[in-house]
């Protein structure tokens, strides 16, 4: 079972390392012996979070700054991952905003920016990823949401909902597309967890929790041995599956 399990060794990247469920996944995977690469917009949570792991756990951890909504960033991003590491395990695609306002107020340019960073950052950072694994295999996941099910209430975001819809159906079709390759491409859904995130949506969290079947937020220690298994051997038949970690909301 601990060999199934096993993630000792493995080198990928996270987007989106400096925020709430980035951090922890990051600070839980380098704790089990994983190498890593941190991205987010800039080096200034990351670059110090870098030398902390690599001082506590003895792995090896870059930071690296990228916007994932850029080609040419994303690009520069793992040219430096393919010199600073010897293989694309993995890669996380974590990264994502939300903004909350009225489908019928909301601006073009405020709609096109969430799903921007959610759902084709999403798409740069696993095609940039597949092309390193191109050959050897390896695993990618995918940051959706329960917004990819359900709607949201009573918060509005028709963008956060559209995009992570997006990001579910896109990791399908990419592990169709490169299953042949050995590339496994899956999502996770997770509910509401307490990150900064939703920290700014504090008002909402009596209601949200009055729906929430295990009656309480989700943390990020919750999602970690999800990940752990999408990483790992455990999962080898897994592929195209979005993972809901949600406290039983979108069984309601
Ligand atoms: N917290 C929740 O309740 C919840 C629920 C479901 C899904 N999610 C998803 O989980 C992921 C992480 O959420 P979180 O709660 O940790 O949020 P967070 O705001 O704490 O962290 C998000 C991180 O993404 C980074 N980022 C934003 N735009 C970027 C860009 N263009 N390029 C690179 N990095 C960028 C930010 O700098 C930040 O460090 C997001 O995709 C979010 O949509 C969160």
């Amino acid at each position: 079972m601990e060999q199934i399990f096993n993630v000792k060794g493995k080198s990928g990247f996270i987007t989106g390392a400096g925020g709430g469920i980035g951090s922890f996944l990051a600070k839980e995977l380098a704790k089990a012996g994983v190498n890593l690469a941190l991205v987010d917009l800039d080096t200034q949570k990351v670059g110090p979070m870098a030398e902390e792991l690599s001082g506590e756990f003895g792995v090896v951890t870059k930071a690296y700054a990228c916007d994932v909504t850029d080609p040419e960033s994303v690009k520069r991003m793992t040219e430096r991952y393919s010199e600073d590491f010897p293989a694309l395990d993995f890669a996380i695609n974590n990264a994502g905003i939300a903004n909350i306002e009225k489908a019928m107020d909301i601006s073009y340019e405020d709609f096109k920016k969430v799903v921007d960073v959610n759902l084709n950052g999403v798409f740069l950072c696993a095609q940039a990823a597949a092309r390193l694994m191109k050959g050897r295999g390896g695993s990618i996941v995918n940051m959706a949401s329960m917004s990819a099910h359900i709607v949201n209430v009573p918060q509005t975001i028709a963008n956060y909902c559209a995009s992570k819809g997006g990001v579910k159906t896109l990791t399908k079709a990419l592990a169709v597309e490169w299953a042949q390759e050995n590339i496994r491409v899956n999502s996770v859904s997770p509910g509401y967890i307490a990150t900064e995130l939703v920290a700014g949506m504090k008002d909402y969290h009596p209601g949200w929790i009055s729906r929430i079947p295990m009656g309480r937020l989700g943390k990020p220690e919750d999602l970690i041995g999800l990940f752990v298994y999408l990483l790992s051997d455990a999962s080898a038949y897994m592929t195209g599956s979005d993972l809901i970690i949600d406290g039983g909301y979108t069984s309601l």
